[in-house]
């Protein structure tokens, strides 16, 4: 059951750092395999039994990292934010306390070094221009990062938003954006760096509004054909009754062309994006929809039973370690009302693991299958034997406690 641990390769590297829509999507073909499952079959085991126990955490070495948790070093405008607050009128019956702690991811107070340097600047000023710092920080696990009292890193020359609809299918101008974090410094080398540039880069083509991100999901695919994975939105939506699908989620949604084809029919839907070279963040909120900028690992910020859709594409595969993802699976159904939809695109793994771990691990949650589409990921070579899911799960209507 080791099998997670042989996808060791620097792809995998890179995803681990990844929570973007991908676009490894190259060639897939519909391929009926033995990866297709026996429904139920496993649903009474318990999930310890299925699920081999994650290795134990590694020490990262980078030399900044104390398991002491005095207070000591650490930088005092984070003792300042983390402290209890004293509530002004008292004891409060909803707190159930006097004071407030304000929260902040626990490893942070484990990363002294970064943590000091996010932390020094002038309160009241302007903050340092420091968002790849404060990212790897929160992709570590210092999320939610602590607050700070300065006034974040903003362009100079900001304009007006184009207005919509016109912004949903815009490129925002270089000037919307803070460029010291991204290799590129404006959009026109981000559309072209599918071409010009060697190198993985997360979602290389997304911010190219003219290539493939004008056809996804869409009825009327383009090129390349659309496989039996590619689902469309109107096929998705056609699952549930006229009109009751109206809020939802894109978890690591890229440029939120998702959330733009589903505001074009009316339906709200949020965007969890990161910054990973590239300014993912700017660019959705400059085409009009909500970015929500939350790595995978926090709990989502929803009540049980709100939302009407949870999408992900991609992001959702086997570099994801399989307990977080257990309890990630959860957290969707968590968050989904009885009679929610979660669209599992393109999950991605290679061969036995489907039966043997995600399958399993799926069935677990208690989703009802309305489809489940497995085939061949052919773009890294058919010998790697990787396999895609499409499935279509739905929160029982009735009894989904
Ligand atoms: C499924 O597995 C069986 C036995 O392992 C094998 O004989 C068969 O060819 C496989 N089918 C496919 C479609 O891979
Ligand atoms: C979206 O809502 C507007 C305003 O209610 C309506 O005019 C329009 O037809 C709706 N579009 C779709 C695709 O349902």
């Amino acid at each position: 059951m080791n099998l997670l641990l042989s996808c060791n390769n620097l792809l995998f590297f890179s995803l681990l750092l990844t929570s973007n829509l991908l676009t490894l999507l190259v060639s897939t073909t519909f391929y009926s395999s033995n990866c297709s499952l026996k429904p139920h079959q496993l649903q009474t085991t318990t999930a310890a039994a299925v699920y081999p126990l994650p290795p134990p955490p590694v020490e990262e070495d980078d030399g900044d990292e104390q398991t002491d948790q005095t207070t000591q070093d650490l930088p005092p405008e984070f003792i300042a934010f983390t402290s209890p607050q004293k509530l002004p009128f008292g004891f409060n019956r909803n707190f159930d306390s006097d004071e407030i702690l304000p929260p902040v991811g626990s490893p942070c107070r484990l990363m002294k070094d970064q943590l000091g340097r996010y932390m020094s600047y002038k309160v009241n000023g302007p903050c340092p221009d420091d968002e790849l710092l404060a990212q790897k920080l929160l992709l570590r696990g210092c999320e939610p990062l602590p607050r700070r009292r300065c006034r974040a890193a903003a362009p100079r020359d900001a304009v007006e938003p184009a207005p919509l609809p016109g912004s949903l299918w815009t490129t925002p101008p270089d000037s919307s954006v803070v460029w010291t974090a991204y290799t590129c410094k404006n959009y026109a080398c981000l559309v072209n760096r599918a071409r010009d540039q060697k190198g993985f880069d997360d979602c290389k083509d997304c911010f190219d509004l003219n290539g493939r991100e004008r056809h996804r999901w869409a009825a009327a695919a383009a090129p390349p054909p659309p496989s039996s994975l590619d689902f469309t939105i109107d096929e998705v939506l056609a699952a549930k009754p006229p009109g009751t699908i109206r809020i939802g989620l894109d978890i690591g949604g890229g440029v939120a062309t998702f959330a733009v084809r589903m505001k074009e029919r009316n339906v709200t839907v949020i965007t969890t994006s990161m910054n990973l070279n590239g300014p993912f963040n700017s660019f959705i909120a400059a085409r009009g929809v909500v970015p929500l900028y939350v790595s995978i690992s926090q709990r989502f910020p929803f009540f049980d039973n709100t939302l009407d859709i949870v999408h992900s594409m991609h992001v959702l595969s086997n570099w994801i370690p399989t307990e977080m993802l257990h309890f990630m699976m959860f957290d969707i159904y968590r968050v989904l009302r009885p009679g929610g939809l979660f669209w599992m695109d393109h999950f991605f793994c290679v061969g036995e693991q489907l039966a043997e771990v995600y399958a399993p691990l799926i069935e677990s949650v208690g989703f009802v299958k309305v489809k489940w589409v497995v085939g061949k990921k052919l773009d890294r070579g058919p010998e790697l034997n990787e396999m895609y899911l499409s499935a279509l799960l739905e929160k029982p209507l009735k009894n989904s406690w």
